[in-house]
């Protein structure tokens, strides 16, 4: 029967003829047997398997290069190695396809910034298997968090003719021959033979789509790709992730506060279950000793929350030295955060109430007339993790807020419409997938926690 090497080291063929796949890890050859590593990525653990030299094919063996693919089969036997539960005593051992010697992911170490220039391989390491296993997990906790609590999951577009957040920070789509361009009389372009008949781009979010659907099905989420043109080179920014938006009708900010805090508490009970051995290899590599003990911590214990004129005042009265200000009405920058994060509360903080002016149009006013229904979550390591906000359900007010930020209303009238139709307080977030994935797994660099990362100037693979 064929196995998968996490089963097989979980005892389910126990004295048994097996069959097994798997690339070639190492292969130490003795006089009278050799002993073969392999994997197939299922586990944080390889497979051994002991060749006696009595055996089919043993003369296969010398030719068996690291990343060789191969089928072994033999009897499988509880071993006495430490680290090893159940090994192969083969008695056949195919190549199915041979490998070359310029195989880059050779014994010796390789670092993280060589391992992203070989994004096609990478995966097959015992870093990245971890990753994308514990990627996978929380994966699925997303769906089952959402599923158990009544969200209905939504696939929001990805093509839109609407900029939801005002950042103009998107990718444009176009069928338009670049060489033979239509201009208007302001020199813009003309989109008019367009394939939209109209300019269009990539998502920047789901969020006003997943607005309609909250105000007709209640609660749902999205969970699919957001891309942003931003120009930010740095460790927690990729051009193209992932973000998960559930959104709420009937809800407040206070509801959507304790939902964000129950799911990213569920995400890390989650990846303690499923993953404890990916866990424990990432956080004593990339992370600190007591990493484990660091998201069961957060994991028992409250965010604490609040307000960000509050969030100014601690920034201003701490004698830390920031580079970017911290005046009341400027943005608070990742320094900021980490250090309410990391520093003066080491818990997760959910910050409220921010200045409108650098907010999206759509969150819901406060009576100050200054701030509003905006939160983020900021955790230790990351900074902010999730952003969200009760929306405006006046039609008045939010078409007030889009006339003094110089919008244009029409693109945006089915929206509007929402207000118009049986308003309701509503509110919802938004979480980036691949900082959650960061900030379970410990690593320190998006990059390297999605499959293959589009960040400026890079587009391989
Ligand atoms: O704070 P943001 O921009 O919020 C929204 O897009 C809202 N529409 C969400 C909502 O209320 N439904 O983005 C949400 C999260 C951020 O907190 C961050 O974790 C992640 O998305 N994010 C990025 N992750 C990786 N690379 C980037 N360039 C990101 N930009 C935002
Ligand atoms: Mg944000």
């Amino acid at each position: 029967m064929l196995f998968k090497i996490s089963d097989l080291l979980a005892g389910k063929g126990e004295d048994e003829i097996c069959r097994v796949h798997g690339w070639v890890r190492s292969v130490r050859k003795s006089k009278k047997f050799s002993f073969v590593v392999i994997s197939d990525g299922t586990s944080q653990n390889n497979f051994q398997m002991i060749v006696d030299q009595d055996s089919d094919d043993y003369e296969n063996i010398s030719t068996m290069l690291t990343g060789t693919s191969i089928e072994a089969e033999g009897l499988v036997v509880k071993s006495g190695g430490k680290n090893q539960s159940f090994e192969m005593q083969a008695k056949k051992v195919s190549i199915i396809g041979a490998c070359t010697e310029d195989y880059p992911l050779q014994k010796k170490a390789t670092s993280l910034e060589f391992l992203r220039e070989h994004a096609h391989l990478r995966v097959r390491t015992n870093t990245f298997g971890a990753v994308f296993r514990i990627r996978h997990a929380l994966s699925m906790a997303t769906h089952k968090f959402f599923d158990e609590r009544g969200f209905y999951n939504l696939h929001s577009p990805i093509v839109t003719g609407v900029d939801a957040e005002g950042a103009g920070e998107m990718f444009n789509v176009s069928t338009l021959d670049k060489k033979h361009l239509k201009l208007n009389n302001d020199g813009s372009i003309n989109h008019e033979s367009d394939y939209f008949g109209k300019e269009t781009s990539l998502c920047v979010t789901g969020q006003l789509e997943a607005e309609c659907f909250a105000l007709g099905m209640g609660s749902v989420y999205t969970f699919g790709p957001t891309f942003r043109s931003e120009n930010s080179n740095t460790p927690r920014h990729l051009a193209e992730f992932w973000m998960i938006e559930p959104e709420v009708a009937f809800a407040d900010l206070e509801d959507i506060a304790n939902l964000a805090t129950d799911y990213v508490k569920y995400l890390i009970e989650y990846a303690i279950e499923k993953c404890p051995q990916e866990l424990e290899f990432l956080h004593r590599q990339y992370a600190e000793e007591d990493y484990l003990d660091k998201l069961i911590h957060v994991r028992d214990s409250a965010f604490n929350k609040i307000t960000y004129t509050e969030a100014i005042d601690i920034l201003n009265n701490s004698n830390e030295k920031f580079e970017f200000p911290t005046n009341w009405g400027d943005e608070l920058q990742t320094e900021h955060e980490r250090f309410l994060a990391e520093k003066h509360f080491q818990t997760p903080v959910i910050v409220t109430d921010y200045p409108k002016g650098f907010k999206a149009f759509y969150m819901k006013q406060n009576d100050d007339g200054e701030t509003v229904r905006a939160m983020d979550v900021l955790m230790p390591g990351i900074g902010e993790l999730i952003g969200g906000s009760q929306r405006e359900e006046s039609l008045e007010k939010l078409e007030a807020r889009m006339e003094e930020m110089k919008m244009d209303k029409n693109p945006l009238w089915w929206y509007l419409d929402l207000r118009k139709f049986g308003t309701v307080p509503h509110a919802g977030f938004g979480l980036g997938f691949e900082r959650a994935v960061m900030y379970v797994t410990g690593m320190k660099n998006i990059r390297d926690v999605i499959p293959f990362p589009r960040t400026p100037k890079n587009c391989d693979f």
